[in-house]
C-alpha cells in the first residue's frame, strides 16, 4: 500500500525537532482527522532556507510527508520553496494512496505558514504566497484536489 520511500521516511523521519529562534514557524491542522504539523525554518539573509525542522502529531503519511517536505525545501530560496507543493512531495515519495493525499496537504500548508510568518516578521511580501489557513480542511476540496 505504501511505497518504500514512504516507509523509509516514516520509520526514519528526517529533520524532526525544533529550531530555536526560527526565521519562520507555522502550525497547521486538519480538524477532520485531528492531525497537527508544525514547521520551523531557518532562512539566511539571502532568502535561502538553511534548515527546516518539523514536529508532527499525526498519521504515518503525515510524518513521511513532513520529513520529505523538509528535505525538499532545504537549500532552496523562499520562492523555490513555494514550488514544493503537496504533489511535489507525493512524487518525491513515489506516491501516496488516495485516502492519504490530504496528509500531504498538511506539509504544503505548514511550509506556507512558516514562510508567511517569516514574511510578516521581516515586513516583506512573498510573491505567490497566500495567507495560510490553520485548518487545511478548508482547502481540501478546492485547488488541491486531485
Ligand atoms: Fe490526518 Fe493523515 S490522517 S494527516
Amino acid at each position: 500500500m505504501y511505497s518504500d520511500k514512504v516507509m523509509d521516511h516514516f520509520n526514519n523521519p528526517r529533520n524532526v525537532g525544533e529550531i530555536e529562534d526560527p526565521s519562520g514557524v507555522g502550525t497547521v491542522g486538519n480538524a477532520k482527522c485531528g492531525d497537527i504539523m508544525r514547521m520551523y525554518l531557518d532562512i539566511d539573509d539571502n532568502g535561502i532556507i538553511r534548515e527546516a525542522k518539523f514536529k508532527t502529531f499525526g498519521c504515518g503519511a503525515a510524518v513521511a510527508t513532513s520529513s520529505m517536505a523538509t528535505e525538499l525545501v532545504k537549500g532552496k530560496t523562499v520562492q523555490e520553496a513555494l514550488q514544493v507543493t503537496n504533489k511535489a512531495v507525493m512524487e518525491a515519495l513515489d506516491g501516496l494512496p488516495p485516502a492519504k493525499v490530504h496528509c500531504s496537504l498538511l506539509a504544503e500548508e505548514a511550509i506556507h505558514a512558516a514562510l508567511w510568518d517569516y514574511a510578516e516578521k521581516n515586513h516583506i511580501e512573498i510573491e505567490g504566497l497566500e495567507k495560510p489557513v490553520s485548518d487545511i480542511e478548508e482547502r481540501e476540496e478546492t485547488e488541491h484536489s486531485l
